[in-house]
C-alpha cells in the first residue's frame, strides 16, 4: 500500500512542479494548421520580428515554403533576409555567448517552443508584455516575471501598463467583460489608446498566426500524419470485411 502511495505522490510531482512556474492564468489557443495563409503571416512576422534573435535550426526555409504553399522565390525574396539559400537551416548569426551577456540569457532557439511550452503558453506570453522601469529593458511579463526579452512588438501593440500590484498581476486578474459593449473593466494590463499600429483584435489575430507558425514548426509533419492516419482506417475498416468473410469461411465446416 505504501509502494502504491508513494508511486502516486510521485507522479504528481511534475504537475506540482509546472503549478509553482506561474498562476498567470493561460488564454486557451486553438491552432489551425489547414489555415496557410494564417501560417504565412505568422512567418512573415517571425522572419521580421524575432529571428534576428531566435533561430529556428531545425527548420529549413524549403520545407516551410513547401508545406505552407508558398513559392520558393517568393521566399527567397522577401522572408530570407539573411544570406541563406532556400534549402539552408533557418539558423542565425548572432553568438549564443554574446547575447547572454546582452540579455541575460540567451534568446533559445524556437524550432520546438510550441511543444516545449504549448501553443497556449506562447500565446499568452506574447500578449503579456508591459512597462515596468524597474526592469533593464523597461518592459516585464505577466506571465514569465523577470523575462530578459525586451518587447519586440510594442509599436504594434501599443503601450502597455500594469494598473495592479503585483499579487493582483500574478493571480491574472483578467477582469470582467462588460456585456453591452464587450469592453473589458478593470484588468490589469491595459493598452494606452493609440499608442499602436494594431487594433487589440488586430494584434491578437497577429499573435494568432504567429503562434499558429510556431506550432505547425513544432511538427511540420503533423497535417501529412493526420492525412495518413485516415487512409490507415479506411483502410483497416476495408479489410475488416475481408478480414471476417475469410474467418467464417474457416470456421464453416467446424460449427
Ligand atoms: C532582441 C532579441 C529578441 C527578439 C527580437 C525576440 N526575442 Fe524572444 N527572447 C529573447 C531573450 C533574450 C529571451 C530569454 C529570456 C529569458 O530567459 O529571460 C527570449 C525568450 C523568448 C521566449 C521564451 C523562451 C523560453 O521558453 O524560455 C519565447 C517564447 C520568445 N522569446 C519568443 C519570441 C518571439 C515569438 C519573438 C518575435 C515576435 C521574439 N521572441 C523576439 C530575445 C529576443
Amino acid at each position: 500500500m505504501k509502494k502504491y502511495l508513494l508511486v502516486l505522490l510521485l507522479a504528481l510531482v511534475p504537475a506540482l512542479a509546472s503549478a509553482a512556474a506561474s498562476n498567470y492564468p493561460l488564454d486557451s489557443f486553438k491552432a489551425d494548421l489547414k489555415d496557410q495563409e494564417s501560417m504565412q503571416r505568422g512567418m512573415a512576422l517571425y522572419v521580421n520580428r524575432c529571428m534576428g534573435c531566435h533561430s529556428m535550426e531545425y527548420q529549413r526555409f524549403a520545407r516551410t515554403a513547401q508545406d505552407l504553399g508558398l513559392p520558393e522565390d517568393l521566399v527567397e525574396e522577401y522572408l530570407i533576409l539573411g544570406d541563406h539559400a532556400i534549402n539552408d537551416l533557418m539558423t542565425i548569426s548572432m553568438d549564443k555567448s554574446d547575447a547572454a551577456g546582452w540579455f541575460g540569457a540567451p534568446p533559445p532557439d524556437l524550432t520546438n517552443e510550441a511543444r516545449l511550452r504549448g501553443s497556449s503558453w506562447l500565446y499568452t506570453y506574447l500578449r503579456s508584455f508591459y512597462r515596468d522601469d524597474a526592469k533593464p529593458w523597461g518592459v516585464n511579463n505577466a506571465l514569465f516575471k523577470d523575462v530578459g526579452m525586451p518587447n519586440v512588438l510594442e509599436d504594434l501593440q501599443g503601450v502597455v501598463i500594469n494598473t495592479c500590484t503585483m499579487e493582483e498581476l500574478a493571480h491574472g486578474n483578467k477582469g470582467t467583460v462588460e456585456p453591452l459593449t464587450g469592453k473589458r473593466m478593470g484588468q490589469c494590463l491595459t493598452v494606452q489608446p493609440n499608442t499602436g499600429s494594431l487594433s487589440e483584435q488586430e494584434f491578437d489575430q497577429a499573435i494568432y498566426d504567429l503562434v499558429n507558425f510556431m506550432t505547425y514548426v513544432g511538427e511540420p509533419s503533423r497535417m501529412d500524419s493526420e492525412r495518413i492516419g485516415l487512409y490507415v482506417l479506411i483502410f483497416l475498416a476495408i479489410f475488416f470485411v475481408f478480414a471476417y468473410a475469410l474467418k467464417r469461411e474457416y470456421w464453416k465446416d467446424i460449427h
